[in-house]
């Protein structure tokens, strides 16, 4: 099932090599066909915390106000035990990163060159992959912040835009959506919570990510809403805690937020019955076995979705002369050519044998 994930990985990248951001392009159907999962949620609830605990790496911009300010694709390889982490960006084949520091940074300049130093926002995605063996096989999209106020001499359409720009991921039916909300704050008044019951109203594919469950108010706490009485999701609530900004200040790292995230759940009285399904581990564990079951139930799909795709581009090719697309290591592919290497990929992983070949 690994690598039936890292497959789905392969494709993905290939599909941003080739300029279809799942926006109107060459290829939007194939993009569309596969599954990943979105983080979703208002300025500052927590999202891009809950996806460093997620990845188990501190490599994220964060702060307060408008980080994040084009969607990240992340996806996550696991490596076999002992062997040493590195992060690549799409834009920048060649070079592996072994500082997450330098990756932070690399996050911060590439979104200035795509938007200027302004806080603009653009929907063109960066592409990030970290191999490693301490994640789970997960593709995951940060996607800047719902606001509720136009700030510094942003447009006012601003609010607008970032509304427009996450709802064209989370809408897609493929896309799992991680609805991120601050415990601290009311529920009903959650960005997530409103902005996923809108795209997906049965919550088939919205998973409910509590933050701050330590800042709540003395003398009230969140195990309504985790025990899916205050309001129900298909999938249970997972209530996480992260580090605060003191723990950030002071470098406090993830192992060690980790193991007081654990103890926090376990030994608190409301949480205790809970504690099993609560954290960061936890949560990244339910994504990666929910998505194999989503790719596992859709392989016929993709399948004929790819010939489909082939048989078009073939007939387009005939009309047009020859597109030509870049792949990840500066090489010319013609669109069709990565076409057929997926479809003899997929065969083969269909029947069985290992995907060969590293390269797309
Ligand atoms: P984002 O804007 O949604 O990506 O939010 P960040 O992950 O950047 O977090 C915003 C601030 O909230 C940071 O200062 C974090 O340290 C803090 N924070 C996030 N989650 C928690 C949590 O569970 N507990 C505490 N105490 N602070 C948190
Ligand atoms: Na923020
Ligand atoms: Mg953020």
């Amino acid at each position: 099932m690994d690598n039936l994930i890292s497959l789905v990985n392969k494709i993905q990248r290939a599909c941003t090599a080739l300029g279809d951001h799942g926006e109107a392009s060459a290829l939007p159907t194939l993009w569309d066909s596969l599954p990943a999962i979105a983080v979703v949620g208002g300025q500052s609830s927590g999202k891009s915390s809950v996806l460093e605990s997620v990845v188990g790496k501190d490599f994220l911009p964060r702060g307060s106000g408008i980080v994040t300010r084009r969607p990240l694709v992340l996806q996550l390889h696991k490596l076999d035990e002992g062997s040493r982490e590195y992060a690549e960006f799409l834009h920048l084949p060649r070079k592996r990163f072994t500082d997450f520091a330098a990756v932070r940074k690399e996050i911060a300049d590439e979104t200035d060159r795509e938007t200027g130093r302004s806080k603009q926002i653009s929907s063109v995605p960066i592409h990030l992959s970290i191999y490693s063996p301490n994640v789970v096989n997960l593709t995951l999209i940060d996607l800047p912040g719902l606001t509720k106020v136009a700030v510094d001499g942003q447009p006012d359409s601003i609010v607008q835009d970032i509304e427009n720009m996450v709802r064209s991921f989370i809408e897609k039916p493929n896309c799992l959506i991680l609805a991120v909300s601050p415990a601290n704050q009311d529920l009903a008044t959650s960005d997530a919570v409103k902005i996923s019951r809108e795209v997906d109203p049965t919550g088939e594919r919205t998973f409910g990510v509590l933050t701050k469950i330590d800042l709540m108010d003395k003398g009230t706490d969140a195990s309504e809403i985790l025990e899916g009485k205050a309001y129900r999701l298909k999938f249970p609530w997972v209530g996480v805690v992260n580090r605060s900004q003191a723990d950030i200040n002071k470098n406090v790292d993830m192992i060690a937020a980790r193991r007081r995230e654990r103890e926090y759940f376990a030994t608190t009285p409301e949480y205790k019955h809970l504690a099993n399904r609560m954290g960061s581990e936890h949560l990244a564990k339910m994504l990666s076995k929910h998505l194999e079951v989503v790719i596992k139930s859709r392989i016929p799909g993709l399948q004929s979705l790819i010939n489909k795709t082939i048989a078009e581009l073939e007939a387009e090719l005939s009309r047009l002369g020859k597109p030509i697309a870049t792949d990840a290591g500066g090489k010319l592919y013609s669109i069709m050519e990565i076409c057929r290497l997926f479809d003899q990929i997929y065969k083969e992983h269909l029947d069985g044998v290992r995907p060969g070949g590293e390269k797309v």
